[in-house]
């Protein structure tokens, strides 16, 4: 299955008198359709704005201020509402089979987020764990879950240096490898193409792919993916991108190259995995980033050791202030389940319950 297919049937609009899944459909001084394709209805957020969110229509009233529709049930007030509302596409965060098999985290993602990543189950280990043997089951089930509530996807991801499997790595034939990565991509296809390619230096970190085919790798996948779907965006994901540093400096560069070169890279991730007040350096690095070239950037991982109110406020804020900037995925729901637990990074405790950076999130939000 390839997922970018499914990811574009969500996103991509369709030229319809009716309006496309997610799109505004009314709010004050709004001229264009009212009514949403089939299996989406027009759903009121604020006077301001109506969307096409999944679901037949409720029985409504018409409002008069624009041609927004007032369900029957309470729009979700939640964060992907409210930042969509804001013109962003998204705010998600990431699963995989066993979360969502959780109640109180499943519960939590529909009511919350409109975007999924899957945390583990795209990644080379888990889908091609052998040459061309493709295992989906994982990345199916997500797909699945994202697709029955709503959620758009994010494929993650196609080449990185971690969870890589031996055969992969092993690998010492220019040639060979070439064939494998670009036989990897148009089975998968993608989103995040390349990932964590760079030293802290802003040098190309030292891999199977860069020591094989030296930068020209990153070529060869962002072709591969172009040909395995060309609606496609295609991005380059890296960490460490939270400030105006060498990191960011050598991602620049290069995208600027490649692109100069026709490299068919649509934008850029930031992880954006970050410390305890150190947010302050996100605004000018994301500026940067948005400035090498890119139609967009987003915030592909976020999480905040100790969720401090005003440094997830400071981070939305940023986000949401910069047209560029589409999206933000927080890399979990609950403390409980985060990748970096002990440092209690995320939106909601290991009970499930709000905590103050939720509150920040959502008031920066209003
Ligand atoms: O599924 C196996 C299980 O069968 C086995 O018993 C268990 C024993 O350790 O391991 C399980 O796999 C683990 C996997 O998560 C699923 O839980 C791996 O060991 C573990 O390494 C893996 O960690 C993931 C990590 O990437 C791998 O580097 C985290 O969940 C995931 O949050 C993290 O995400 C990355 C992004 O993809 C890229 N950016 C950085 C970010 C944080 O490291």
């Amino acid at each position: 299955m390839k997922y970018l297919l499914q990811l574009i049937v969500l996103v991509a609009p369709f030229v319809t008198a009716q309006q496309s899944a997610w799109g505004q459909c009314g709010g004050y001084n709004w001229t264009g359709s009212t009514s949403c394709v089939s299996g989406y209805s027009c759903v009121k957020l604020n006077d301001y704005y109506s969307q096409c969110q999944p679901g037949s229509s409720p029985t409504s009233t018409t409002s008069s201020s624009g041609g927004g529709v007032t369900p029957t049930t309470s729009p979700s007030g939640g964060l992907n509402a409210k930042f969509v509302a804001k013109g962003k596409k998204y705010f998600g965060t990431c699963s995989d089979a066993t979360l969502l098999s959780n109640a109180q985290n499943a519960a939590i993602i529909k009511a919350e987020f409109g975007q999924l990543t899957p945390e583990n189950s795209m990644k080379w280990d888990s889908i091609e764990p052998s040459r061309g043997s493709f295992s989906y089951s994982g990345a199916d089930t997500l797909v699945n879950f994202a697709q029955s509530n709503g959620k758009l996807v994010r494929g993650h991801t196609l080449v990185w240096h971690s969870q890589l499997p031996s055969w992969v790595s092993s690998i010492s034939s220019a040639s060979t490898l070439t064939s494998v990565i670009q036989n990897h991509i148009s089975n998968v296809a993608g989103r995040d193409v390349v990932n964590e390619i760079f030293n802290e230096d802003g040098s190309l970190r030292s891999s199977v792919f860069s020591n094989l085919l030296g930068e020209s790798f990153v070529k060869i996948a962002f072709d591969a993916a172009r040909a395995a779907d060309p609606s496609a965006k295609l991005y380059i994901n890296d960490y460490n991108l939270d400030s105006a540093n060498s990191k960011v400096n050598g991602l620049v560069t290069l995208v600027k190259k490649l692109k100069a070169q026709g490299v068919p890279i649509d934008g850029i991730g930031s992880q954006a995995h970050l410390s305890a007040g150190q947010t302050g350096g996100v605004a000018a690095a994301l500026a940067a980033l948005a400035g090498a070239g890119v139609s967009e950037v987003a915030i592909t991982e976020l999480d905040i050791a100790g969720a401090s109110a005003t440094d997830y406020a400071n981070v939305v804020n940023v986000c949401k202030n910069m047209a560029a900037c589409i999206g933000i995925t927080v890399w979990g729901v609950s403390d409980k389940d985060s990748w970096r637990s002990s440092s209690t990074p995320l939106l909601f405790d290991s009970n499930y319950q709000k905590k103050a950076a939720y509150t920040a999130v959502s008031n920066a939000l209003n």
